[in-house]
């Protein structure tokens, strides 16, 4: 079997690839700058160096692959690249690359926000827009699309896990409002997996899945877990929290940024969006991470 990744220099993208050397599956990784290809290689995929996602170059990248998994998107509008380019007319292309290529499907990642777009107001914006968008040029396209739709993906490699050590160590984390919103992080090594089934799966098309973990947790509560899965690991451990009012963080971050982040980033943080994990487990034929395993096993990657 062999698969083409876009966007496969990324957290997600080297996960899959890497999965993908372990399964003996061949992976070409699209990658639009050398030091892209670089991680591509060392994630054990085959770099296509490409500049831009652009239908023709793409289909030679996909030329004798079994499935194209697409990742390369932006969570945010910053510099000149926005939505409509890159989310929207990046997919355009990968439909139409895979159509050249004659590749059948393609696995898309998406996000959790989607299923509830216009029914809360944190899922409303053109983020999940753009993703909206993407799936229904994909559901339109003909090809077998499978979309998974990711709440937070963790592990190793991460943002969020030395931010949290370094705030930690530093004596206080940063919490927007009460953390009562909920997430359901799933480790990035079962998503990886979870892509290289979907690839090959025998299902009906299209097909959409959650892609969530085990456990549903509001934001305060993973503060707690990860600041105690920390201290059992020999890390500074003592919880205390600096809260930051929702409002101010989201004037800040529309006004150019909260901590680096823009506003429809904050959105997928404070979307309160949960799911089922069965038909994950089901795919994968096997139980997935639980969370404290996930926590733990991304602090001790960290140096
Ligand atoms: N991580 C999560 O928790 C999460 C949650 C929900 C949804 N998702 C979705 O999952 C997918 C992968 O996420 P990720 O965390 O792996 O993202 P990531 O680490 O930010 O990686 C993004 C990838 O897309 C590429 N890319 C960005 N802009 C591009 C452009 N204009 N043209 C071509 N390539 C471009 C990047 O290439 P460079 O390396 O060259 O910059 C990189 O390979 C995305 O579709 C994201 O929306 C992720």
């Amino acid at each position: 079997m062999k698969i083409a990744v876009t966007g496969a220099s990324g957290f997600v993208g080297r996960a899959v690839l890497r999965a993908a050397a372990q399964a003996g599956i061949a992976a070409t990784g699209i990658a639009r700058s050398a030091e892209a290809a670089t991680r591509v290689q060392a994630a054990g995929g085959t770099p296509f160096r490409l500049d831009a996602l652009e239908a023709h170059a793409l289909a030679s990248a996909f030329a004798g692959a079994d499935a194209v998994v697409h990742l390369a998107q932006i969570g945010a509008e910053r510099h000149s690249q926005t939505y409509d380019a890159v989310n929207v007319g990046g997919t355009r292309a990968v439909i139409a690359a895979a159509r050249e290529a004659g590749v059948r499907r393609v696995v898309f990642f998406s996000g959790l926000g989607v299923a509830r777009y216009g029914m809360h107001p944190r899922c409303t914006n053109p983020y999940f827009l753009s993703k909206l968008r993407c799936e229904l040029e994909l559901f339109e396209s003909g090809l077998e699309a499978v979309v998974f739709r990711p709440s937070y993906i963790f592990g190793p490699g991460g943002e969020l896990v030395p931010l949290l050590l370094r705030e930690l160590a530093a004596g206080a984390v940063t919490r927007i409002g009460d953390g009562a919103y909920r997430m359901q992080p799933i480790a990035v090594a079962d998503a990886a997996r979870l892509v290289l089934s979907a690839a090959a799966a025998p299902f009906a098309v299209p097909h959409v899945f959650d892609l969530v973990g085990p456990e549903p947790v509001s934001y305060a509560a993973f503060l707690e877990r990860f600041a105690a899965a920390a201290g059992r690991l020999g890390r500074p451990g003592a919880l205390l929290v600096r809260e930051v009012p929702v409002e101010r963080a989201l004037a800040e971050a529309r006004a150019g940024g909260w901590g680096g982040l823009l506003a429809d980033e904050l959105d997928c943080l404070l979307c309160d969006e949960v799911a089922d994990a069965a038909p994950l487990r089901e795919l994968l034929g096997a139980e997935l991470a639980t969370l404290d395993a996930v926590i733990e096993a991304a602090i001790a990657a960290e140096p």
